[in-house]
């Protein structure tokens, strides 16, 4: 019974894959030579294939805007490479997003990816992506990653918070919408790899937000109005609140012997 079932099933294979939209393609290589190296987009490029992408109603019609027939069988379109071979190495603090709006491939799935370079002592800041889900994972170094919990009934006290230290391709899940950070807590540079259940996952950093464009009362309202916190305190706060994504805590740097401005 089962032998026949495998036959049954191994003369279905072959059947769909020589079927498969792939052979309309060349026939797939395998050695590194044959297959296409990716080649960036074009900001042009980008801006065509997301509006032809945007205007394709189904999967399918997609697949025919990204793989063209005559494309030497190239996955170039849903491709990315998030370190560019001939630019400059990445900087600490720099957080590489792969998301609709530099792979225009992703429009039609629930995916985008980023690469992060945390250096010593860094913090990437508390922030939060309202439209997606994110599983971070440290490929090498160590992050200590944490996420505030939903508040549960009316707020007395402090939001509960839960961490941990993350190293040797230790990942974690950080849920849609709430409050998190990374901190490098080691005087040697940190990777992270992160993925993300939205192509289109955005990013609040929460101490810009709620700073931002909040008139003075609505602030101290809602803070209680505390007596040392006026206007001009508050503007003295925006004028120093960092607007990059990683910072530098000063009490890690001094014990890692790093000069901060
Ligand atoms: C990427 O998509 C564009 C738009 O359909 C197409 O012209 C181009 O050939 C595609 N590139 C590859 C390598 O398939
Ligand atoms: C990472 O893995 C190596 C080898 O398995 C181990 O020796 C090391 O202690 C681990 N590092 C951490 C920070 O857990």
């Amino acid at each position: 019974m089962s032998s026949l079932l495998s036959i049954a099933l191994m003369a279905f294979l072959a059947i769909t894959s020589t079927a498969s939209p792939l052979a309309a393609n060349s026939k797939p290589s395998t050695t590194a030579a044959s297959v296409p190296t990716y080649t960036p987009l074009t900001p042009a490029e980008i801006k065509a294939l997301q509006t032809e992408l945007l205007l394709a109603p189904s999967y399918k019609d997609k697949e025919k805007v990204l793989f063209p027939p005559n494309n030497g069988g190239s996955a170039n379109n849903v491709s990315f490479q998030f370190v560019p071979n001939n630019g400059p190495a990445p900087q600490d603090g720099s957080v590489i997003v792969g998301s609709v709006d530099s792979i225009p491939g992703l429009i039609g799935t629930n995916v985008a990816a980023a690469i992060g370079f945390i250096g010593p002592c860094g913090l990437n800041v508390p922030h939060l992506h309202p439209r997606g889900n994110e599983f971070l994972t440290v490929v090498s170094g160590t992050l200590i990653g944490a996420f505030l919990l939903e508040p549960d009934g009316p707020f007395v006290g402090d939001v509960p918070q839960v961490a941990m230290t993350l190293s040797n391709y230790t990942g974690m899940l950080f849920p849609q919408g709430h409050t998190h950070w990374q901190f490098n807590p080691t005087c040697e540079q940190a990777v992270f790899s992160a993925a993300f259940d939205s192509n289109d996952e955005g990013r609040f950093q929460v101490a810009q937000t709620f700073f931002s464009s909040m008139p003075d009362n609505v602030l101290t309202a809602s803070l209680g109005n505390p007596t040392f916190l006026g206007p001009k305190q508050l503007d003295q706060l925006r004028g120093i609140i960092p607007s990059a994504f990683v910072v530098m805590v000063d009490s890690c740097a001094k014990a890692c012997g790093i000069k901060t401005a």
